[in-house]
């Protein structure tokens, strides 16, 4: 694992792939990304709201730059390009654009996820399930914990066709040794009517029996308690324990109609409903409310998510300190839900309104803390180590490359070739020998500062 190459409290104004690409391998703990959609529609802020002015698009047609990167997919990631591949068949080119662009960024979360990390990716159905599919290829599937399904409005008379969709899907992957706190839920009426039926009406509120008998033999602990014999295996007590449980008044001794104690019968003890925890919260959520208009959070920011959402997820799998990125973070939901749970954390959206939402809204709740520091150009990576000049490479490119220009495939003299950084270093691309390659002088001169798919793009 290495430490991130920029400080909590970083946004930046551009595209997300740029910014992933300059940023160390290994380096944050939580990743939450809520991209758009392929809702194939325009969002646009109400006029008159803080985020007035704030709009992107979510409908997607398949240019040469996808078609380019996705042949480059084919290499990568061979599992992700199949995904892809199914989904044009199935849903047609809009489709295949759009996980083309999920794809290389999803690529780059994985890269620089911890081992120990998760990521969360908030969708609808217009695409969970081709997602979830990509992310299995890239992911791994064991990486799969689970599909959560966020009630996020109520039924509209939309649907005369189908039943009305109500509910986003959050696709929840994590590494094997990834932080997961249980978050927990009050018992339902119903469960606690069920289960805790006893009250003394001593202020202690209603409670349940308990077994007293250990699961396990010990001899230790077959000793008489008030009369009552021991059960076969012993005690889950010591006679210590079980006299200060009796002093509390927790134990419930088994008693004839007439009052007298029952010894056929075993003690239970008394637990206490205000003393538990609850029920572990399962993968509907069902209590979380989408913003109303009058809502103090509300920003007017188009698909703005509830900042108890992110509450929920940022407690689950973080723990205070650790590095949280949103790579679309819209008007900074995760990213204040973040800081107010004193984790780290970055943002990255490509709208200028969005950044100057995430810096009032920050400032706003920091108050002279000061608030984050906007960025606009990629982070340079620090994880490489000290790598030679890209310059050293050219005779080893040379000779790999046979002679031949990877540009145009002719082959050239070696004083007309010239080492190529594939993906520009201004686009977060490095001096690593992966991403350099030899373009004779008349390619690199057109290629500029294009990365390679953006260039073989326009040149068709
Ligand atoms: C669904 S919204 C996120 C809303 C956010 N979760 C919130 O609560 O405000 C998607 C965001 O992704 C941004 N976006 C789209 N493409 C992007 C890209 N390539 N890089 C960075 N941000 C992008 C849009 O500007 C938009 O703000």
């Amino acid at each position: 694992m290495s430490d991130p190459n920029f400080a909590s409290g970083a946004i930046w104004a551009g595209d997300n792939l740029d910014v992933m690409r300059g940023m160390n391998s290994t380096c944050v703990d939580l990743i939450y990304l809520d991209p758009p959609f392929n809702s194939n529609r325009h969002y646009e802020a109400p006029i008159g709201s803080k985020a007035a002015g704030a709009a992107f698009k979510d409908a997607w047609t398949l240019d040469d730059v996808d078609v380019c990167e996705h042949g480059e997919l084919a290499e990568r990631n061979p599992a992700a390009y199949a995904v892809i591949e199914a989904a044009r068949q199935a849903h047609g080119k809009g489709m295949q654009s759009y996980l083309v662009f999920m794809a290389v960024r999803l690529l780059e979360m994985q890269r620089i996820l911890k081992p120990t990390g998760s990521i969360y990716l908030h969708c609808d159905p217009t695409a969970s399930h081709y997602l979830k599919l990509l992310m299995d290829g890239i992911f791994g599937y064991a990486a799969h914990r689970c599909e959560i399904t966020w009630k996020r409005t109520n039924t509209h008379n939309d649907s005369r066709h189908s039943f009305a969709k109500v509910a986003d899907v959050i696709l929840f992957y994590a590494m094997p040794e990834a932080t997961f706190n249980p978050i927990y839920e009050p018992h339902s009426a119903e469960y606690v009517a069920k289960f805790y039926r006893h009250d003394d009406g001593d202020g202690r509120g209603p409670y349940q029996h308990d077994n007293m008998a250990s699961p396990n033999p010990r001899p230790l602990m077959t000793y008489d308690w008030k009369g009552y014999p021991p059960p076969a295996k012993g005690w889950r007590y010591q006679v210590r324990r079980m006299t200060e449980l009796d002093m509390q008044g927790r134990i419930h001794y088994p008693t004839h109609p007439d009052g007298s104690p029952d010894h056929s019968k075993r003690p239970r003890l008394k637990r206490y409903l205000r003393e538990q925890k609850g029920a572990v919260i399962g993968n509907v959520w069902t209590d979380i409310r989408p913003l109303s208009h009058a809502s103090k959070e509300k920003t007017g920011y188009p698909t703005q998510k509830p900042l108890a959402l992110l509450d929920r997820i940022i407690k689950a799998s973080s723990n205070p300190g650790d590095m949280v990125l949103d790579p679309f973070c819209g008007c900074a939901t995760t990213l204040v839900a973040a800081d107010r749970l004193q984790r780290q954390w970055a943002g990255i959206d490509l709208s200028p309104l969005a950044i100057k939402l995430v810096n009032d809204r920050i400032t706003e709740d920091r108050g002279l803390w000061g608030g984050p520091t906007a960025l606009d150009t990629p982070p340079q990576r620090t994880d490489l180590g000290q790598l030679p000049s890209y310059r050293t490479h050219r005779h080893r490119l040379y000779g790999e490359q046979e002679g031949i220009c990877a540009g145009c495939d002719t082959h050239f003299p070696f004083r007309v070739m010239e080492v190529d950084h594939i993906l520009p270093r201004s686009r977060g691309g490095t001096d690593h020998p992966d991403n350099l390659q030899l373009l004779c002088s008349g390619c690199n001169r057109s290629k500029g500062g294009k990365t390679m798919a953006e260039w073989r793009a326009s040149q068709t």
